[in-house]
């Protein structure tokens, strides 16, 4: 890949998961399918973003191996590392440089306004996203006591995307507001400095780019619920994924529709769709007159015989250590390779002395 020349190169894709949590079906068809899709179209570059996870406080032990089994569970679910890029952020030191950069750009209004933080910052406290050993600022809410990361966090993700000239984002509903800034951050770097970035495009799907929790339909399934049965992880046991689903909150209608009054069913349905790759309005016909339980427990071996692949080679890669650090390496190489020619260009055009040679 490395002896290709740029001109000849596939427009650049980029997207990255925080190694937190555990990966889930929510992760797997807002976002992983879609890297799966895009790889014979684009040069594709898929991170695990471990200095975005430690803007809440990782057991160190923990946070190591999952930088490890993330990057498995991306090659179990289709990830080629042979087309495809696959590197661990921190092993690439220009992301957190040009983060530097572009925080000079960024205001703090900007950074304020964004609806993650604010929401984290307010569970600061709680959630480990509080700095230890600091005592509360008088005056000032539980948001003050947030560690300044998570205020950066946004900027960190545009440096992610900017360094590689990447044209496509492809991400959940969530990431929308973040990705805003980085197009505003590339434009504005542009506007003052001469034409240097390009500016990205989200790539949000049309089904699947919120897959909601299964006990709570209003709430979004996520990676770090405390609740378990709020999602299906991409390593649960077929017994776990079956019990969940089974479980997951509808309604206490009879007929098989989907309608947004009816979110427990309209996420089942969608999720089935999208597992399916089938319109929801094939799945609702499929199933009308049918029961609930009827569609639940075909719904659950669905997911079934999509994870059980998915699962059987993540055993076989993490059992092949050395495998799978090359392959960690390689991608690391490749990444800084190109993040430095955006990095010296930017260094260039703000004014900074080029070291001599
Ligand atoms: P996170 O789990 O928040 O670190 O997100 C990692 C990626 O998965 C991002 O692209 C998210 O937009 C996507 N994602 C996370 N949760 C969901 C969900 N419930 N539905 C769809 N996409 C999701
Ligand atoms: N913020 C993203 C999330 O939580 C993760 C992320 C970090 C990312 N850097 C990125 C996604 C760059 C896409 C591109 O999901």
């Amino acid at each position: 890949m490395s002896q290709v020349q740029p001109a000849e190169r596939k427009p650049v894709i980029l997207s990255g998961i925080q190694p937190s949590g555990e990966l889930c079906l929510g992760n797997y068809l807002g976002a992983l399918r879609r890297w799966v899709e895009l790889q014979d179209d684009y040069d594709c570059i898929f991170m695990v973003v471990d200095l975005h996870a430690i803007t809440v406080r990782q057991v160190p032990a923990e946070l190591r191996k999952r930088c490890l089994s993330f990057a498995a569970q991306y090659i179990a679910c289709g990830i080629d590392p042979k087309r495809s890029t696959i590197a661990i952020q921190s092993h690439v030191p220009q992301h957190a440089e040009l983060t530097w950069v572009l925080s000079s750009l960024t205001s703090m209004g900007e950074l304020g306004r964004m609806t993650q933080f604010k929401e984290k910052s307010r569970k600061a406290v709680s959630t480990d996203a509080a700095v230890p050993d600091v005592p509360a600022v008088e005056g000032g809410g539980a948001s003050q006591q947030a560690n300044a990361a998570l205020f950066m966090y946004p900027v960190l993700m545009a440096a992610d995307i900017l360094l590689y000239q990447t044209v496509g984002v492809p991400v959940g509903d969530d990431q929308k507001q973040h990705l805003e800034l980085a197009r505003d951050l590339a434009q504005r770097f542009n506007h003052h400095y001469s034409e240097t970035f390009v500016v990205p495009e989200p790539f949000i799907p049309q089904v699947g780019a919120r897959i909601m929790s299964l006990q709570d339909p209003t709430k979004k399934m996520s990676k770090s619920d405390d609740n378990a049965n709020n999602s299906i992880a991409l390593l649960d046991p077929p017994d776990a994924i079956r019990r969940k689903i089974r479980r997951a909150v509808t309604d206490s209608e009879t007929e098989i529709a989907y309608h947004p009054a009816r979110p427990g069913l309209a996420n089942l349905l969608t999720m089935y769709a999208v597992l399916e790759g089938k319109p929801v309005e094939q799945v609702v016909q499929a199933y009308s007159g049918r029961s609930y339980s009827d569609f639940k427990s075909d719904l659950a071996e669905l997911a079934i015989s999509v994870l059980e692949p998915i699962q059987q080679r993540y055993r076989e890669l993490m059992q092949d250590r050395s495998h799978l650090d090359q392959v960690l390496a390689d991608g690391a190489r490749e990444c800084r390779r190109r993040a430095q020619r955006t990095l010296s260009k930017v260094y260039r055009k703000l004014g900074l002395v080029e070291p001599a040679r």
